[in-house]
């Protein structure tokens, strides 16, 4: 089965969790996108929700299916958020941010009672970092960031190689809130509540790829098939 097959199939199983009347997250990437895709059918089904977009690119996914969209101004409380993610491991502790869309995807993760990882399962982990992480940070100042940044990785033990993102033509990759993402290859994250705690302390630091204490359940798809965690 391909990688994506895998994605739908993940996809599939959260769609199943999502009853009526439920106020929901959208995530963002591929994984998500399969999730938004199998959302509309059942909404044009009869179903019954409301969706607040992670991202610009979701919103346009959501409008053209037909999902009823929200904001967190008008619903600051969400029901269950539907996500993947770049990695997890066995406590759900995640790296988000591969898309660029972490702002907004972990502010609505946090005004969810439920955040459900979808995912194949090459995403899991034993230890985070694999994937280097995603740092949001405003473009004023970007060096001086970048130099903080870099020292606090250095006191964490942790290699200060930052990479800013770019998009085509060499241009800055620019977030959906007008920021940068430094992307730090890291290999192995041993403690990452510390380093979370560091990096948010950092001005100029909008916020990282690191989710702690939002996923609360994920379904992982591989070739011998669907396994559940959490809730
Ligand atoms: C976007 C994300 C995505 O959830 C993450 O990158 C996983 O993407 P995909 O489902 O395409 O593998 O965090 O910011």
């Amino acid at each position: 089965m391909s990688g994506d097959d895998l994605k739908r199939m993940a996809a599939a199983r959260a769609v199943e969790a999502v009853t009526d009347g439920m106020r929901l997250g959208l995530g963002t990437g591929s994984t998500a996108h399969h999730f938004v895709a199998l959302l509309g059918e059942k909404v044009r089904g009869g179903l019954k929700v409301t969706g607040v977009p992670t991202s610009e690119a979701t919103r346009a996914q959501a409008l053209a299916e037909g999902i009823p969209l929200t904001t967190l101004d008008e619903t600051p409380g969400l029901d269950l958020t539907v996500d993947g993610a770049d990695e997890l491991d066995a406590t759900l502790r995640l790296i988000k941010g591969g898309g660029g869309a972490l702002l907004r995807e972990k502010i609505v993760a946090a005004a969810s009672t439920r955040m459900i990882v979808i995912a194949d399962a090459s995403k899991k982990v034993e230890t985070l970092g694999r994937f280097a992480l995603p740092i949001e940070v405003n473009p004023f100042g970007l060096e001086a960031t970048r130099r903080a940044v870099a020292h606090v990785l250095e006191t964490h033990g942790l290699p200060t190689t930052l990479r800013l993102r770019t998009a085509a033509k060499d241009k800055a990759f620019v977030t959906d809130g007008g920021h940068f993402i430094l992307d730090a290859e890291l290999g192995a994250i041993d403690a990452p509540e510390a380093l979370a705690e560091a990096l948010v302390a950092v001005p100029g630091v909008v916020e990282h790829g690191l989710f702690i204490g939002l996923a609360t359940g994920a379904i992982l798809a591989g070739d011998d098939g669907v396994v559940e965690y959490g809730t």
